[in-house]
Protein backbone atom coordinates (compact mmCIF):
# COMPACT_ATOMS: atom_id res chain seq x y z
CA UNK A 1 0.00 0.00 0.00
CA UNK A 2 1.60 3.82 -0.70
CA UNK A 3 1.30 6.96 0.68
CA UNK A 4 -0.37 9.14 -1.97
CA UNK A 5 -1.49 12.68 -2.48
CA UNK A 6 -4.38 13.26 -4.37
CA UNK A 7 -4.65 16.78 -6.19
CA UNK A 8 -8.27 17.52 -7.17
CA UNK A 9 -9.89 15.36 -4.66
CA UNK A 10 -13.45 17.07 -4.51
CA UNK A 11 -14.19 17.36 -8.36
CA UNK A 12 -16.20 15.04 -9.96
CA UNK A 13 -13.23 11.98 -11.27
CA UNK A 14 -10.75 13.36 -8.42
CA UNK A 15 -13.84 12.64 -5.24
CA UNK A 16 -14.37 8.88 -6.91
CA UNK A 17 -10.57 8.95 -6.94
CA UNK A 18 -10.50 9.51 -3.77
CA UNK A 19 -13.02 6.70 -2.53
CA UNK A 20 -11.08 3.94 -4.23
CA UNK A 21 -7.91 5.07 -3.58
CA UNK A 22 -9.13 4.42 0.55
CA UNK A 23 -10.80 1.48 -0.61
CA UNK A 24 -7.69 -0.15 -2.00
CA UNK A 25 -6.18 0.97 1.05
CA UNK A 26 -3.74 3.87 0.16
CA UNK A 27 -2.90 6.12 3.27
CA UNK A 28 -4.29 9.11 0.76
CA UNK A 29 -3.67 12.88 1.45
CA UNK A 30 -6.09 15.48 -0.44
CA UNK A 31 -4.47 18.65 -1.05
CA UNK A 32 -8.22 21.17 -1.15
CA UNK A 33 -8.32 24.87 -1.57
CA UNK A 34 -9.53 27.36 1.20
CA UNK A 35 -12.67 27.58 -1.09
CA UNK A 36 -13.30 24.15 -1.55
CA UNK A 37 -16.41 22.05 -0.95
CA UNK A 38 -14.84 19.04 0.64
CA UNK A 39 -18.10 17.29 1.84
CA UNK A 40 -17.26 14.70 -0.86
CA UNK A 41 -14.54 13.59 0.53
CA UNK A 42 -14.95 14.61 4.20
CA UNK A 43 -16.43 11.53 5.56
CA UNK A 44 -13.04 9.19 3.97
CA UNK A 45 -11.35 10.60 6.96
CA UNK A 46 -8.37 11.59 4.62
CA UNK A 47 -5.28 13.70 5.78
CA UNK A 48 -6.46 17.49 3.88
CA UNK A 49 -3.44 19.80 3.17
CA UNK A 50 -4.10 23.14 1.42
CA UNK A 51 -2.48 24.04 -1.75
CA UNK A 52 -3.82 26.54 -4.86
CA UNK A 53 -2.40 25.27 -7.96
CA UNK A 54 -2.18 28.36 -9.50
CA UNK A 55 0.97 29.32 -6.68
CA UNK A 56 0.83 27.63 -4.15
CA UNK A 57 3.65 25.17 -3.02
CA UNK A 58 3.15 21.39 -1.32
CA UNK A 59 4.81 19.69 1.17
CA UNK A 60 5.34 16.11 -0.53
CA UNK A 61 8.07 14.05 1.68
CA UNK A 62 6.85 10.92 2.65
CA UNK A 63 4.94 10.36 -0.40
CA UNK A 64 5.32 7.45 -2.74
CA UNK A 65 3.04 8.57 -5.54
CA UNK A 66 1.19 12.32 -6.37
CA UNK A 67 -1.90 11.36 -8.03
CA UNK A 68 -2.48 14.69 -9.92
CA UNK A 69 -6.19 15.68 -11.36
CA UNK A 70 -6.66 18.96 -9.82
CA UNK A 71 -6.87 21.38 -12.58
CA UNK A 72 -9.13 24.57 -14.36
CA UNK A 73 -11.43 22.77 -16.61
CA UNK A 74 -13.39 26.32 -17.24
CA UNK A 75 -11.84 29.87 -16.97
CA UNK A 76 -12.32 33.04 -18.29
CA UNK A 77 -8.91 33.18 -20.68
CA UNK A 78 -6.24 31.34 -21.76
CA UNK A 79 -3.66 32.68 -19.20
CA UNK A 80 -5.80 30.95 -16.03
CA UNK A 81 -5.65 27.62 -17.60
CA UNK A 82 -1.89 28.37 -18.48
CA UNK A 83 -1.52 28.89 -14.49
CA UNK A 84 -2.84 26.51 -12.95
CA UNK A 85 -3.18 23.54 -15.90
CA UNK A 86 0.30 23.98 -16.96
CA UNK A 87 2.38 25.61 -14.53
CA UNK A 88 0.92 24.24 -11.63
CA UNK A 89 1.61 21.11 -12.66
CA UNK A 90 5.47 21.56 -13.50
CA UNK A 91 5.56 23.59 -10.06
CA UNK A 92 3.72 20.30 -8.33
CA UNK A 93 5.73 17.57 -10.22
CA UNK A 94 9.59 19.00 -9.75
CA UNK A 95 8.20 19.43 -6.02
CA UNK A 96 7.42 16.18 -6.04
CA UNK A 97 10.48 14.82 -7.43
CA UNK A 98 12.76 17.32 -5.32
CA UNK A 99 10.72 15.14 -2.55
CA UNK A 100 11.31 11.79 -3.56
CA UNK A 101 8.63 10.99 -4.46
CA UNK A 102 8.25 7.64 -6.81
CA UNK A 103 5.62 7.93 -9.59
CA UNK A 104 3.83 11.06 -10.81
CA UNK A 105 0.45 10.39 -12.39
CA UNK A 106 -0.66 13.42 -14.39
CA UNK A 107 -4.53 13.29 -15.16
CA UNK A 108 -4.39 14.80 -18.79
CA UNK A 109 -7.00 15.06 -21.45
CA UNK A 110 -7.59 13.69 -25.09
CA UNK A 111 -7.92 17.63 -25.40
CA UNK A 112 -3.71 18.02 -25.28
CA UNK A 113 -3.74 15.73 -28.42
CA UNK A 114 -6.81 17.63 -29.82
CA UNK A 115 -9.66 16.02 -31.87
CA UNK A 116 -9.43 13.70 -34.70
CA UNK A 117 -7.25 15.02 -37.53
CA UNK A 118 -6.18 17.75 -35.62
CA UNK A 119 -2.96 17.17 -35.17
CA UNK A 120 -2.70 19.12 -31.79
CA UNK A 121 -5.06 20.72 -29.49
CA UNK A 122 -7.83 23.69 -30.50
CA UNK A 123 -8.89 24.78 -27.44
CA UNK A 124 -6.62 27.15 -24.30
CA UNK A 125 -7.54 24.08 -22.39
CA UNK A 126 -6.11 21.44 -24.43
CA UNK A 127 -2.98 23.81 -24.79
CA UNK A 128 -2.82 24.10 -21.20
CA UNK A 129 -3.05 20.75 -21.04
CA UNK A 130 -0.29 19.76 -23.61
CA UNK A 131 2.01 22.26 -22.36
CA UNK A 132 1.77 20.81 -18.93
CA UNK A 133 2.87 17.24 -20.51
CA UNK A 134 5.84 18.88 -22.60
CA UNK A 135 6.98 20.51 -19.23
CA UNK A 136 6.55 17.09 -17.23
CA UNK A 137 8.65 15.61 -20.25
CA UNK A 138 11.49 17.91 -19.02
CA UNK A 139 11.39 17.30 -15.18
CA UNK A 140 14.32 15.00 -15.01
CA UNK A 141 15.49 11.93 -12.25
CA UNK A 142 14.18 9.09 -11.34
CA UNK A 143 10.67 9.79 -11.12
CA UNK A 144 8.20 7.74 -13.04
CA UNK A 145 5.68 10.27 -15.23
CA UNK A 146 2.16 8.90 -16.06
CA UNK A 147 0.13 11.04 -18.55
CA UNK A 148 -2.95 9.56 -18.83
CA UNK A 149 -6.02 11.23 -21.21
CA UNK A 150 -9.39 10.42 -20.80
CA UNK A 151 -11.73 11.52 -23.41
CA UNK A 152 -15.03 12.87 -21.98
CA UNK A 153 -15.80 11.52 -18.63
CA UNK A 154 -19.44 11.12 -17.49
CA UNK A 155 -21.06 9.48 -14.31
CA UNK A 156 -22.46 10.60 -10.76
CA UNK A 157 -21.52 13.36 -9.61
CA UNK A 158 -20.84 15.17 -12.71
CA UNK A 159 -22.26 18.45 -13.88
CA UNK A 160 -20.89 19.20 -17.18
CA UNK A 161 -23.43 16.55 -18.82
CA UNK A 162 -25.87 17.07 -16.61
CA UNK A 163 -28.05 19.44 -19.32
CA UNK A 164 -28.25 16.59 -21.23
CA UNK A 165 -29.84 14.59 -18.94
CA UNK A 166 -32.10 17.40 -17.60
CA UNK A 167 -33.49 17.50 -21.08
CA UNK A 168 -33.34 13.98 -21.20
CA UNK A 169 -35.57 13.35 -18.25
CA UNK A 170 -38.05 16.31 -20.37
CA UNK A 171 -38.36 13.73 -23.37
CA UNK A 172 -35.42 15.84 -25.26
CA UNK A 173 -32.18 14.42 -25.75
CA UNK A 174 -30.40 17.54 -27.78
CA UNK A 175 -27.66 16.42 -29.62
CA UNK A 176 -25.43 18.04 -32.34
CA UNK A 177 -25.84 17.81 -36.42
CA UNK A 178 -23.56 15.58 -38.06
CA UNK A 179 -21.49 12.76 -38.06
CA UNK A 180 -19.11 13.15 -35.06
CA UNK A 181 -18.73 10.04 -33.40
CA UNK A 182 -17.39 10.61 -29.46
CA UNK A 183 -16.29 7.64 -27.23
CA UNK A 184 -17.38 9.16 -24.08
CA UNK A 185 -15.99 6.99 -20.65
CA UNK A 186 -17.62 6.31 -17.39
CA UNK A 187 -15.77 7.44 -14.14
CA UNK A 188 -15.52 3.62 -12.95
CA UNK A 189 -13.58 2.94 -16.01
CA UNK A 190 -10.80 5.79 -15.34
CA UNK A 191 -10.73 5.33 -11.88
CA UNK A 192 -9.71 1.67 -12.66
CA UNK A 193 -7.21 2.74 -15.60
CA UNK A 194 -5.65 5.01 -12.43
CA UNK A 195 -5.06 2.63 -9.81
CA UNK A 196 -3.33 0.13 -12.96
CA UNK A 197 -1.34 3.10 -13.75
CA UNK A 198 0.14 3.45 -9.77
CA UNK A 199 2.07 0.24 -10.60
CA UNK A 200 1.86 -0.50 -14.12
CA UNK A 201 4.78 1.05 -16.60
CA UNK A 202 3.38 3.75 -19.43
CA UNK A 203 6.07 5.05 -21.61
CA UNK A 204 3.67 7.40 -23.37
CA UNK A 205 0.45 9.36 -23.35
CA UNK A 206 -2.25 7.01 -22.58
CA UNK A 207 -5.60 7.53 -23.90
CA UNK A 208 -8.67 6.52 -21.73
CA UNK A 209 -12.04 6.37 -23.09
CA UNK A 210 -14.96 3.68 -23.39
CA UNK A 211 -14.50 0.75 -25.80
CA UNK A 212 -16.28 1.58 -28.69
CA UNK A 213 -16.97 4.78 -30.08
CA UNK A 214 -20.87 6.32 -31.09
CA UNK A 215 -22.59 8.37 -32.83
CA UNK A 216 -24.49 10.78 -31.30
CA UNK A 217 -27.62 9.36 -32.39
CA UNK A 218 -26.55 6.37 -30.05
CA UNK A 219 -25.37 9.21 -27.33
CA UNK A 220 -28.95 10.21 -27.82
CA UNK A 221 -30.77 6.91 -27.76
CA UNK A 222 -28.85 5.64 -24.97
CA UNK A 223 -29.69 9.30 -22.77
CA UNK A 224 -33.41 8.56 -24.16
CA UNK A 225 -33.55 4.90 -22.46
CA UNK A 226 -31.68 6.21 -19.38
CA UNK A 227 -34.81 8.84 -18.90
CA UNK A 228 -36.81 5.59 -18.41
CA UNK A 229 -39.76 7.90 -20.52
CA UNK A 230 -40.31 8.43 -23.99
CA UNK A 231 -38.33 11.02 -25.79
CA UNK A 232 -37.07 12.17 -29.06
CA UNK A 233 -33.64 13.07 -30.27
CA UNK A 234 -33.26 16.90 -31.57
CA UNK A 235 -30.58 17.50 -33.41
CA UNK A 236 -29.49 21.08 -33.56
CA UNK A 237 -27.24 22.67 -35.51
CA UNK A 238 -23.45 23.57 -34.23
CA UNK A 239 -24.75 27.45 -34.54
CA UNK A 240 -26.93 26.80 -31.76
CA UNK A 241 -24.21 25.21 -29.58
CA UNK A 242 -21.98 27.99 -30.22
CA UNK A 243 -24.25 30.75 -29.10
CA UNK A 244 -24.80 29.25 -26.24
CA UNK A 245 -21.53 29.16 -25.30
CA UNK A 246 -21.32 33.05 -26.41
CA UNK A 247 -24.14 33.74 -24.47
CA UNK A 248 -22.97 31.86 -21.30
CA UNK A 249 -19.78 33.69 -22.11
CA UNK A 250 -21.14 37.25 -21.66
CA UNK A 251 -23.01 36.38 -18.72
CA UNK A 252 -19.75 35.30 -17.06
CA UNK A 253 -18.46 38.42 -17.49
CA UNK A 254 -21.04 39.79 -15.10
CA UNK A 255 -20.82 37.08 -12.72
CA UNK A 256 -17.17 37.08 -12.52
CA UNK A 257 -17.87 33.29 -12.61
CA UNK A 258 -16.01 31.29 -15.30
CA UNK A 259 -18.82 29.74 -17.51
CA UNK A 260 -20.55 26.34 -17.90
CA UNK A 261 -20.57 26.17 -21.79
CA UNK A 262 -18.22 28.48 -23.55
CA UNK A 263 -17.35 28.09 -26.72
CA UNK A 264 -14.51 25.84 -26.46
CA UNK A 265 -17.23 23.29 -25.06
CA UNK A 266 -19.87 24.24 -27.95
CA UNK A 267 -16.89 23.76 -29.95
CA UNK A 268 -15.53 20.37 -29.03
CA UNK A 269 -19.49 19.02 -28.59
CA UNK A 270 -20.83 20.24 -32.05
CA UNK A 271 -17.71 20.56 -34.75
CA UNK A 272 -15.10 17.73 -33.58
CA UNK A 273 -14.93 13.99 -33.44
CA UNK A 274 -13.32 12.36 -30.52
CA UNK A 275 -12.05 8.75 -30.89
CA UNK A 276 -8.85 6.73 -29.62
CA UNK A 277 -7.03 3.71 -30.27
CA UNK A 278 -7.39 2.36 -26.38
CA UNK A 279 -5.13 -0.52 -27.43
CA UNK A 280 -1.60 0.79 -26.67
CA UNK A 281 -3.50 1.77 -22.94
CA UNK A 282 -4.79 -1.82 -22.76
CA UNK A 283 -1.37 -2.97 -23.06
CA UNK A 284 0.38 -0.75 -20.65
CA UNK A 285 -2.37 -1.01 -18.08
CA UNK A 286 -3.16 -4.67 -18.44
CA UNK A 287 -5.22 -6.16 -17.20
CA UNK A 288 -7.43 -2.51 -17.47
CA UNK A 289 -9.78 -2.49 -19.80
CA UNK A 290 -13.23 -0.04 -20.35
CA UNK A 291 -15.95 -2.49 -18.36
CA UNK A 292 -19.24 -0.33 -19.00
CA UNK A 293 -21.16 0.30 -21.99
CA UNK A 294 -22.86 3.61 -22.49
CA UNK A 295 -26.07 2.57 -22.31
CA UNK A 296 -25.72 1.01 -18.92
CA UNK A 297 -23.26 3.53 -17.78
CA UNK A 298 -25.79 6.27 -19.00
CA UNK A 299 -28.48 4.20 -17.08
CA UNK A 300 -27.14 3.77 -13.54
CA UNK A 301 -25.84 8.14 -14.17
CA UNK A 302 -29.18 8.55 -15.16
CA UNK A 303 -30.61 6.94 -12.36
CA UNK A 304 -27.96 8.34 -9.30
CA UNK A 305 -29.38 11.94 -10.75
CA UNK A 306 -32.66 11.29 -9.97
CA UNK A 307 -31.62 9.80 -6.49
CA UNK A 308 -30.04 12.66 -5.57
CA UNK A 309 -32.48 15.06 -6.80
CA UNK A 310 -30.37 16.36 -9.33
CA UNK A 311 -32.79 15.71 -12.42
N1 LIG B 1 -14.56 15.48 -16.80
C1 LIG B 1 -14.02 15.17 -17.98
O1 LIG B 1 -14.73 14.90 -18.96
C2 LIG B 1 -12.52 15.14 -18.14
C3 LIG B 1 -11.99 14.67 -19.35
C4 LIG B 1 -10.61 14.61 -19.51
C5 LIG B 1 -9.78 15.02 -18.50
N2 LIG B 1 -10.31 15.49 -17.34
C6 LIG B 1 -9.38 15.92 -16.28
O2 LIG B 1 -9.73 15.25 -15.08
C7 LIG B 1 -9.42 16.06 -13.97
C8 LIG B 1 -10.65 16.23 -13.11
O3 LIG B 1 -11.69 16.83 -13.88
P1 LIG B 1 -13.17 16.97 -13.30
O4 LIG B 1 -14.09 16.84 -14.44
O5 LIG B 1 -13.31 16.10 -12.11
O6 LIG B 1 -13.16 18.51 -12.88
P2 LIG B 1 -13.78 19.24 -11.61
O7 LIG B 1 -14.98 18.51 -11.09
O8 LIG B 1 -13.92 20.67 -12.02
O9 LIG B 1 -12.63 19.14 -10.52
C9 LIG B 1 -11.48 19.92 -10.61
C10 LIG B 1 -10.69 19.75 -9.34
O10 LIG B 1 -9.49 20.55 -9.46
C11 LIG B 1 -9.41 21.42 -8.36
N3 LIG B 1 -8.79 22.68 -8.72
C12 LIG B 1 -9.17 23.56 -9.68
N4 LIG B 1 -8.38 24.65 -9.67
C13 LIG B 1 -7.47 24.45 -8.68
C14 LIG B 1 -6.40 25.21 -8.16
N5 LIG B 1 -6.10 26.42 -8.66
N6 LIG B 1 -5.68 24.71 -7.13
C15 LIG B 1 -5.99 23.51 -6.60
N7 LIG B 1 -7.00 22.73 -7.04
C16 LIG B 1 -7.72 23.21 -8.08
C17 LIG B 1 -10.84 21.65 -7.92
O11 LIG B 1 -10.85 22.10 -6.58
P3 LIG B 1 -12.08 22.95 -5.95
O12 LIG B 1 -13.01 21.95 -5.35
O13 LIG B 1 -11.41 23.81 -4.95
O14 LIG B 1 -12.69 23.73 -7.07
C18 LIG B 1 -11.41 20.24 -8.09
O15 LIG B 1 -11.06 19.44 -7.00
C19 LIG B 1 -8.89 17.38 -14.55
O16 LIG B 1 -7.49 17.32 -14.59
C20 LIG B 1 -9.46 17.39 -15.95
O17 LIG B 1 -8.66 18.18 -16.81
C21 LIG B 1 -11.66 15.56 -17.12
Amino acid sequence: MSSIFLTGGTGFLGSHLADALVEAGHDVTASVRRTSDTRRIDRLGLEKVELDLAGGAAGLGGHDVVVHCGALTRARNEAEFMAVNATGTERLARAAADAGVRRFVFISSLAARGPDGAGGPVSPYGRSKAAAEEALASVGGPMDIVVLRPGGVYGPRDSDLLPLFRLAARGWAVIPRGANPVQPVHVSDVVSAVIASLTAPAPEPLPIAGAASSSWEEVANALIAAAERPGRALRVPPAVFLTAGLLSEFISRWTGKAPAMDRRRARDLSLHAWTCDIGPSRRHLDPWRPRVAIEAGMAQTAAWYRREGWV
